[in-house]
């Protein structure tokens, strides 16, 4: 390959990608971003030539796509191996290139030193700008070869993405976005936690300092990887900034014998030139088409009834049947049991791994709850927690060495539980056979699959396997979904601490965070809907005192934020007044008459003054919009501001009204709602004049919550 052959374009909607890849040379990316009409390779190249730093290299130290050891270019190589302290500085050279379609190319690079091979694999989704990126590093010596780090590829970011904003949390306050203060060097987040994590989710924007919501430029990163990871910025002091994201390993973790491969998980990119919800909407489209494939269009996501809040451990049949009966009668369309109903699972110190119904409490097993709910009506779903084991239980006691574990070091206890060694063909097979009887004997269309603990000690056989453990993980889901088809999963670790494309490409929804406070959820929820989107967003109506925060919240504001979501239910129905189980009875209606217009219109996060969480959907062909405005605190101003509606056909005019709660709330009178009737028949206004004039807002207490409706006229 030579000449103009040189170069790669990627293109699509609204991104290019052009590589230099000249077979014998290293190759790089030219360009990352919006698209460019007429790309011009050479003359990009030609514009891109840096000058001699006085005081640095002679030449030139070009980027690659892996920045390797032997690259010598500053900030941490997105690359780096050795063999037993050799073979420890490669350096790619392109030795093939090809094209996959016009949407990809795999580029096939090797150092003939240190005989390592690494295959890159690009792919631009065509329609929705987010590229996947994955290498595949090849050990062609004849020595085992150590991979201490390998980037899924190192990416170039656009100089005006100044800020950057990560992600942080903690258990039951997930996907919290974190802005850091800018800085040269580096910005790292690293999670060993076995999963996802609760701390580190695996996803970071960039953007200009103009951008928000609605406009500006950015880009987004998320590694699909459900288990340890690291997240890194280089900012260099020439002025080049690189971010790599990839698996974390641990000590001599991935040793590569001879011949052997390993391949890093994908890493989705995209860009937006429109603002963080363009970006967002990408990212939602691509997961639902490319990931998904038709697993969210299939059906419409079911009202779920969640029995955990409800009795905890305590599983009494009679009480659950009633539960059944409230749920049904409110509107639940699946039940789902959780935790508390095998082996000797009283509490949380025993029992998992005997994943058979327990004796004592369902004395004819589960058949009978079963066949209650499906009779009213409901599909049945059931809590697993496969990966772990309680010391307490048969399963232990049967087979000790059956958990990963580092020689001589004790475990840290949490939740009195122990990892199983999945890569232990055994024990998948025991799992296996376990769910695969349970589900062939029942009517179980769901499973809700957890994990709660963190792995410390990931070791097989006395080598660290945290690799090889999340393979495994994803060998068993799809074992599974290939012995039953048609079964859902939803991916659950403590609430939302395994949440990523890689476990969503085998699961149907995310468990968003155990925290059922509508008002935390207001924020965790708008945090995960930038990779996230509300159809696999679970979302439940709690208790009026949240378990977890104290906080007594309102029914209103509690159904009006589970409805921007995989909506469902997690408290004691029997205990509810007839007032709020009305008012959740009608949200549910409200949600199903809504539903397909949540689960697959188009996603906007609102700009707002700080004490509100605004968002909303758009159907696809702008005839209709639903959005909630919540009141998250009080605010200092005399008056609330205006809502600036985003999505609309400026061309059409819409007929506003504000649907929930009903009757619209309004603190002082007369007020917005009078002059312009938005609780009763609606005003028909422009979309044009929604959009960039802006509605008053009623006056609202804080703590509380509208859904308007605009339906083109
Ligand atoms: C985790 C989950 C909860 C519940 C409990 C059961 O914490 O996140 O929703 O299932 O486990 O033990």
């Amino acid at each position: 390959m030579s000449g103009e052959d040189r170069y790669v374009i990627l293109e699509s909607a609204g991104a290019s990608l052009i590589l230099d890849c000249a077979v014998g040379e290293r190759a790089r990316i030219l360009y990352w971003g919006a698209r460019l009409s007429r790309p011009d390779p050479k003359q990009i190249e030609t514009m891109l030539t840096r000058q001699h730093a006085p005081g640095g290299p002679d030449v030139e130290i070009a980027s690659s796509l892996l920045n390797e050891t032997g690259s010598a270019i500053a900030g941490m190589s997105g690359f780096s191996a050795h063999r037993n302290g050799q073979d420890w500085a490669s350096r790619f050279r392109v030795t093939d290139l090809r094209r996959m379609d016009k949407q990809g190319i795999e580029i096939v690079c090797e150092d003939p030193n240190t005989k390592v091979r690494a295959t890159h694999v690009i792919i631009l989704d065509v329609a929705y700008d987010v590229m996947t990126c994955q290498t595949q590093i090849e050990n062609f010596g004849d020595q085992p070869l150590a991979v201490d780090w390998c980037a899924a590829i190192c990416l170039p970011l656009d100089p005006r993405a100044t800020r950057l904003i990560g992600f942080t949390g903690r258990w039951a306050d997930e996907f919290q976005l974190e802005e850091i203060s800018p800085f040269t060097g580096s910005y790292v987040r690293e999670n060993k936690s076995g999963r996802t994590s609760h701390e580190s989710f695996p996803g970071l924007l960039a953007a200009a300092d103009e951008s928000h919501e609605q406009g500006g430029l950015c880009f987004g990163f998320h590694l699909g990887w459900s288990g340890n990871h690291r997240v890194r910025v280089d900012h260099l002091n020439d002025g080049r900034s690189f971010v790599q994201l990839g698996e974390l390993f641990f000590p001599g973790e991935m040793m590569l014998a001879p011949g052997q491969i390993y391949q890093t998980p994908d890493l989705y990119a995209a860009i937006s030139s429109s603002g963080f919800s363009a970006l967002s909407r990408s990212f939602h489209s691509h997961l639902r088409q490319s990931l998904m494939a038709d697993r969210i269009a299939r059906k419409p996501r079911p009202i779920h009834y969640n029995t955990w809040e409800a009795v905890y451990f305590d599983h009494d049949p009679g009480a659950l049947f009633e539960l059944a009966e409230k749920a049904a009668s409110v509107g639940a369309e699946r039940f789902i049991l959780d935790d508390g109903w095998f082996g000797s699972r009283r509490d949380d110190t025993a029992g998992l791994g005997d994943w058979w119904p327990s004796e004592q409490i369902y004395p004819d097993g589960l058949a009978p709850l079963i066949e209650h709910v499906t009779g009213l009506g409901m599909e049945f779903g059931l809590w697993f927690e496969p990966e772990m084991v309680n010391p307490d239980s048969d399963l232990y006691r049967q087979h000790p060495d059956w958990v990963l574990h580092a020689p001589g070091v004790d475990p840290v206890p949490f939740r009195s539980q122990l990892v199983l060694d999945l890569t232990r063909e055994e024990v998948c097979d025991y799992l296996f056979e376990r769910m695969d009887k349970l589900l062939s004997a029942h009517e179980i269309s769901y499973i809700k699959w957890d994990m709660n603990r963190d792995v410390h000690h990931p070791g097989s056989g006395g080598r660290p396997a945290g690799h090889a453990q999340t393979r495994a993980l994803y060998g068993l889901i799809d074992r599974l979904r290939a012995a039953h088809p048609d079964l859902e999963i939803e991916s659950c670790s403590s609430g939302g601490g395994r949440a990523d494309y890689g476990i969503l490409q085998r699961t149907d929804r995310i468990w968003t965070s155990d925290s059922n406070d509508a008002l935390d959820r207001q924020k965790i929820q708008r945090g995960a809907s930038h990779f996230f989107p509300l159809a696999v967003m679970g979302a439940h109506v709690g208790p009026a005192r949240c378990h977890i925060t104290g906080r007594r919240l309102s029914m209103r504001l509690r159904v009006a934020t589970a409805l921007f979501g995989h909506m469902g239910m997690e408290l004691d129905l029997l205990k509810e007044s007839e007032k709020d189980l009305a008012t959740l009875k009608a949200g549910i209606a409200l949600h199903k008459k809504y539903r397909p217009l949540i689960h697959d219109g188009d996603f906007h996060r609102v700009e707002t003054p700080a004490h509100v969480n605004a968002v909303g959907v758009v159907a696809k062909d702008l005839s209709e919009a639903l959005f909630s405005w919540c009141n998250l605190t009080g605010h200092r101003g005399t008056l609330p501001g205006r809502f600036f509606v985003p999505g609309l056909d400026p061309d059409r005019a819409y007929r506003t009204k504000i649907i929930w709660p009903d009757p619209a709330l309004s603190v002082s009178r007369p007020s917005v709602l009078e002059a312009l009737e938005l609780s009763g028949e609606g005003a028909v206004l422009q979309g044009e004049t929604l959009m960039t004039v802006g509605l008053q807002v009623p006056l609202l207490h804080p703590e509380s919550c509208l859904i308007y409706r605009f339906e083109a006229a």
